[in-house]
């Protein structure tokens, strides 16, 4: 496995506080039973709703979760003003908060958030110091008429024309086409590799420094205890993003267990 494999759990608008609590102190259960082994190499980023991130972060206290990292779902570009029912990074940062997922599908289908959008919190949430998971994929007639390509690139170019190139190192790239999210049934092992060597060469191209600072990659849609291990197997995949099998803890620790 590699080091720094990550396991990024994104809840959505499920859990209350209450159940947030239930599900962190069975989770710390579930690990003590497990061997150490379980957490090692791995960077596992819970993504919860607001509302639960101050129980995620008192519970960090709680056995074999100090290690556990804290993300959010969503942010604000703007500092502080009068936009309503927003988040701004910093007040992300203030609250414990170390990444957070933008761009996700179901904002940019449900919410309308364009790539213009998307890139300029991108950057407000980089330059407050997060480290920032960017969804990008396409949706089935993208991929039926062959535009999975130029869709990805879009989106990716779209928010890195706007970085310097000391900040790309804290993004993360999330490629999780919309066909296979919820459905059951991840992407194939091959339209995996494919894409995420698509992306790779993109990034690449915008890290001239290092190749130190090429962010990262990782695949969501319909991860499963029983697919997650042959898709962290591809040698272009540095982790998954999980989503309803993250919600069962049980499950989410037989996910962890697998790789
Ligand atoms: P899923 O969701 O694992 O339920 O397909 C993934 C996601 O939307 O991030």
């Amino acid at each position: 496995m590699h080091k720094d494999f990550f396991v990024v759990a994104n809840w959505k608008m499920n859990k209350n506080s209450a159940e947030t609590k239930a599900y962190l102190h069975e989770l710390s259960g579930l690990l003590a039973r497990c061997s150490f082994r379980v957490l090692k190499s791995k960077r596992v980023v819970l993504c919860v709703p607001f509302t639960s991130l101050s129980v995620l972060v008192e519970c960090k206290e709680l056995p074999y979760l100090s290690e556990l990292c804290v993300g959010a779902q969503n942010c604000h570009f703007s500092g502080s003003g009068a936009f309503t029912g927003e988040i701004s990074a910093n007040m992300l940062v203030s609250s414990g908060v170390d990444y957070v997922i933008l761009g996700h599908s179901e904002r940019r289908i449900l919410f309308g958030e364009t790539d213009e959008f998307i890139s300029r919190k991108v950057s407000a949430c980089l330059n407050c110091g997060l480290k920032v998971i960017l969804c990008v994929g396409e949706d089935s007639s993208e991929r039926k008429s062959g535009k999975t390509a130029d869709v990805i690139k879009r989106q990716i170019d779209s928010v890195l024309v706007q970085l310097e190139e000391n900040r790309i190192s804290d993004l993360i790239v999330a490629y999780e086409p919309v066909w296979a999210i919820g459905a059951g049934i991840s992407a194939s092992l091959a339209e995996v590799n494919e894409v995420a060597g698509f992306i790779d060469n993109i990034l690449k191209s915008y890290c001239t420094l290092s190749s130190k600072s090429v962010p990262k990659v990782i695949y969501g849609g319909s991860v499963s205890k029983r697919n997650v291990k042959d898709i962290a197997h591809l040698s272009g995949i540095d982790g998954v993003l999980v989503g309803r099998a993250s919600l069962n803890c049980r499950e989410f620790v037989d996910i962890l267990s697998a790789i």
